[in-house]
């Protein structure tokens, strides 16, 4: 089958009978009668993959509705175009780039093994850039006069270093304070400024395109500020992490590391991006954060279907979405340290995959991305796990547990992991009671994604799992995950905007934005 000329999920014969499955047995299919009805649920339905056990048993699945699954995947030539990303084809058609995050994490070539001529090359350089990146991040560890370390980025060129960074505190250097500045709201970076000394601060700008209003703005602020403090080594205190080296050195920054067009920034922590995660937890750990990611790589290229993680969240995404009509899915982390998560998900899986029309441009008839949301337990469950339990809507959750902490406090540990059991189980089971207000439907979905340890492999691992599930149910869905042109429009209309609020011209403007931008002034 040709990778890039694939049929999407609605042309091929499984759809049609996932769709008379759904209406035969699928929307009536009860978590709790299934149970009792197979002793071997939980092992038939459970999955060990790199650093990432998952039960997905509590989802509302069978083994003819997964059967069909897999035949869709196939039909669809999900392998096949899989195949076609570690192959380095150009799979982002709208923009003509190849998608290669993967190769960022991938090992330097064995002797003797062999690579396409492009990979090979571009896997040279990734390796290079690694090495003096972490060369770096080793240098400014072992540099005492540096104490905070400022990285000024938005979107892919934050959420995963923040993320990642709060994830592996228990592997960070106390020696350094990390702080991210995204808002371009004034506020964000102008509480943190007096906070700083020019002398013990190291400004990271991290941008893709190193054009980003957002990002630009603070940084041209934090180098006004280091300017009129004193500060003249800039090569010393300001670095850029960026795929526009050339932008970067015309604004005045010299220390420079490099990424490729072929990372998406959602993609984009495991390249020089993830220089303040490297800093954090030093050269040997980002190296073992990338090895986790590698071995989920290596599951999801090689792993036949029945058994490939990636794959089966993926297939659960589209049953889900589009047969079940579910329209979001919760994610529940019951670990602090995983606290940004959710917003790292909903960036990588909304900015990929909530598009509305195929890789041809043809308006598809049918659903895309679920809206991701969730905060860590177990505060969710003191907040809107309210509405999880007895609201209108079923939303699936996912609940994301770390058998092993990294702290010796008494109880704490076994409290917070039978709260991640029992809403699983509360959820699914639910409690019948004949006065309305107590009843519990039950019957309601869940995953459990469980770590053994958070550690920089098993974070890795985790997030690579989370990048290739999006691929899977993009794939199913004909669209073009890697590009993002949502985005776009409102980036124009504020460039608009913005001379219009110091100008007062309405001009051409409709009565709300006119009267919006009159108060506004
Ligand atoms: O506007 C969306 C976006 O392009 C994201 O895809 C990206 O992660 C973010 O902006 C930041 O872009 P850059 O790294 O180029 O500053």
């Amino acid at each position: 089958m040709d990778a890039l000329n694939r049929p999407r999920c609605d042309a091929v014969p499984a759809w049609t009978q996932l769709q008379a499955q759904f209406e035969k047995s699928g929307a009536a299919l009860d978590l709790r009668q299934a149970f009792a009805a197979d002793p071997q649920r939980f092992e038939a339905f459970s999955q060990d993959a790199p650093y990432v056990f998952a039960d997905l048993s509590k989802n509302r699945i069978d083994a003819v509705t997964q059967s069909l699954l897999f035949n869709l995947a196939r039909q669809c030539g999900v392998e096949q175009y899989r195949d076609a990303m570690f192959a380095g084809e150009k799979i982002n058609t709208t923009e003509g780039r190849a998608v290669m995050h993967f190769l960022l994490r991938k090992s330097a070539l064995a002797q003797g093994e062999s690579a396409p001529a492009a990979i090979k090359n571009d896997l040279a350089e990734v390796h290079a850039t690694l090495d003096a990146m972490l060369g770096f991040a080793e240098q400014v560890r072992a540099d005492a006069a540096i104490t905070d370390v400022v990285n000024i980025g938005i979107g892919g060129s934050d959420l995963g270093p923040l993320m990642a960074t709060l994830a592996l505190d228990a592997f960070a250097t106390p020696t350094k304070r990390m702080h991210f500045v995204s808002n371009v709201d004034g506020h964000e970076l102008a509480a943190l400024l007096p906070r700083l000394k020019v002398e013990s601060t190291l400004f990271l700008i991290a941008s893709k395109t190193f054009t980003t209003t957002e990002t630009m703005t603070n940084a041209r602020s934090a180098k006004a500020w280091f300017e009129a403090q004193g500060g003249t080594d800039t090569a010393r205190h300001f670095a850029a992490l960026t795929t526009n080296v050339a932008a970067a050195n015309s604004f005045g920054i010299s220390t420079t590391f490099g990424f490729w067009d072929w990372v998406g920034g959602r993609y984009s922590m495991w390249s020089a991006i993830g220089l303040p995660i490297a800093i954090a937890i030093g050269a040997g750990n980002f190296r073992d954060f990338l090895a986790g990611a590698q071995a989920m790589d290596e599951h999801f290229r090689t792993a036949p279907m029945e058994q490939n993680l990636p794959i089966r969240l993926g297939l659960l995404d589209v049953w889900y979405r589009n047969f079940h009509g579910f329209t979001s899915r919760s994610i529940a982390p019951y670990h602090s340290a995983l606290r940004r998560l959710p917003a790292y998900l909903q960036q990588l899986e909304m900015e990929s995959n909530g598009k509305q029309v195929d890789v041809q441009g043809r308006k598809l008839p049918f659903d895309t991305c679920p809206v991701l949301w969730g905060e860590p337990g177990t505060n969710g469950q003191h907040a809107y796990f309210q509405m999880l339990h007895q609201g209108t809507d079923v939303v699936p959750v996912e609940f994301v547990a770390v058998k092993k902490p990294r702290h010796s406090l008494p109880g704490h540990h076994n409290i917070l992991l039978a709260n991640v059991v029992a809403q699983a189980q509360a959820l699914m089971v639910g409690k019948e009671d004949a006065g309305g207000h107590r009843n519990f439907p039950g019957n309601r979905p869940s995953t459990f994604l469980l770590l053994d340890d958070l550690t920089p492999a098993s974070l890795g691992a985790l997030i690579a799992l989370q990048e290739h599930r999006v691929f899977v149910s993009g794939a199913l869905w004909g669209i073009n995950s890697f590009d993002q042109w949502g985005v776009e429009l409102g980036k124009v209309l504020a460039k608009d905007i913005e001379p219009r609020l110091l100008s007062g011209d309405v001009a051409g403007l409709d009565s709300s934005t006119a009267g919006l931008l009159s108060k506004l002034r």
